[in-house]
C-alpha cells in the first residue's frame, strides 16, 4: 500500500475519498498525527502530514520514527513524500518540482535509526518475519546503503507523470536537509551550491533513511517555494513559502492522483531487498 507524507501546506489531498482515520501508537512515541486512510480509483492509500494538521510540529522535533514506524504498521511498503524547499541552484525557478535523487546530510540532533544495537527499542505487537524485525530482536547494528536512496521506479513514474502533465520540474537534484527551524545564511547557501547542493530544505533526512532502514521503497516531489537565502537578496518568509505550497496545491492533487492510478503492484527496484547483508 502506498504512503503520502504531506509537508507544510499540504494537510489533506481532496480527491481521496476517506475511508477511516486511525491513530496509531509506536514504540517510538506517537505519530505526528492521526494517519488518514482513503480510497482513490479502487486503491487504498495512507496518507500523514508530517507536521499535523496545523503545523504543530517544527523540523526538528517531528517525531520520524513513530511516523515511518506507524506507516509500517498500516501496511504501507511504498511513501511518496512532499515537501517545500529553497532553490540553490541557478537553474530553478520558485513553482518548480525537483525530484530529488541525492541528499546531503547537515541535521544535528534527530534519532536517525531504527536499529541501535544494545539499546534498540523493539515493537513486542509486529510479528512479521522479515529482516527488520530478524534485525530488532537481535540487536543488530545496521548501515543500510545509500547509493540510490530514492526508489528509481518511483522516481521515473513521477517524472513521467511531470512530463504528460506539462508541469515545469526537473528528474534530479541533490537535496540539502538543514536542522532548522532557522533558514540558512547566504554564506552556508554558497556553501551547499560549492558541495553540490541543488536545494534545501528540513525535513527529507532522516524521514528516506528511516524508510529505507524498513526497506519501504520511498519518492520525493519538491516544490521549490523560493530562491534560498541570499540568491535573490530579498528577505525570506514562511507567508511566501505556504503561498507557493498553496498556488501548486492543484498539480500536486494531480500528480498525486496520477501516481496512486500508475504505480505498478510490484516495484522492480533494489529497495525492498536493501537490508540484506545490511547487519553486522
Ligand atoms: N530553506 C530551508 N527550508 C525551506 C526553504 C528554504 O529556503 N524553503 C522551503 N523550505
Amino acid at each position: 500500500m502506498l504512503g503520502i507524507l504531506g509537508g507544510s501546506g499540504l494537510y489533506n489531498i481532496d480527491g481521496l475519498k476517506i475511508l477511516e482515520e486511525k491513530k496509531v501508537m509506536t514504540p517510538y512515541g506517537e505519530p505526528s498525527d492521526s494517519y488518514i486512510i482513503a480510497e482513490y480509483g479502487g486503491r487504498k492509500v495512507v496518507f500523514l502530514p508530517r507536521h499535523g494538521r496545523g503545523h504543530r510540529y517544527p523540523p526538528h522535533l517531528i517525531n520520524y520514527r513513530a511516523n515511518l514506524w506507524g506507516f509500517r504498521k498500516l501496511g504501507v511498503d511504498r511513501i511518496l513524500s512532499v515537501s517545500a524547499v529553497g532553490g540553490i541552484n541557478p537553474l530553478l525557478q520558485a513553482g518548480d518540482f525537483v525530484i530529488t535523487d541525492q541528499f546531503i546530510d547537515f541535521t544535528k540532533v534527530r534519532p536517525n535509526t531504527f536499529y541501535e544495537g544494545e539499546y534498540t527499542i523493539r515493537d513486542g505487537t509486529d510479528d512479521r518475519e522479515d529482516l527488520v524485525n530478524r534485525y530488532l530482536s537481535e540487536d543488530r547494528v545496521v548501515h543500510v546503503d545509500m547509493t540510490q536512496p530514492f526508489c528509481p521506479v518511483m522516481r521515473s513514474l513521477l517524472g513521467s507523470i511531470m512530463e504528460e502533465k506539462g508541469y515545469r520540474y526537473h528528474r534530479k537534484g541533490t537535496y540539502v536537509a538543514t536542522e532548522g527551524p532557522r533558514l540558512e545564511t547566504p554564506a552556508e547557501i554558497r556553501a551547499f551550491g560549492l558541495l553540490g547542493g541543488d536545494v534545501v530544505g528540513m525535513t527529507l533526512v532522516p524521514e528516506v533513511v528511516l524508510a529505507r532502514e524498513l526497506a519501504i521503497h520511498f519518492a520525493s516531489v519538491n516544490v521549490v517555494t523560493n530562491l534560498a537565502a541570499g540568491i535573490s537578496g530579498e528577505k525570506l518568509t514562511s507567508d511566501e513559502v505556504i503561498e507557493m505550497m498553496r498556488a501548486k496545491t492543484e498539480e500536486l492533487k494531480q500528480v498525486i492522483l496520477s501516481f496512486i492510478q500508475k504505480i505498478p503492484e510490484k516495484l522492480e527496484c533494489g529497495c525492498d531487498t536493501v537490508l540484506e547483508g545490511a547487519a553486522i
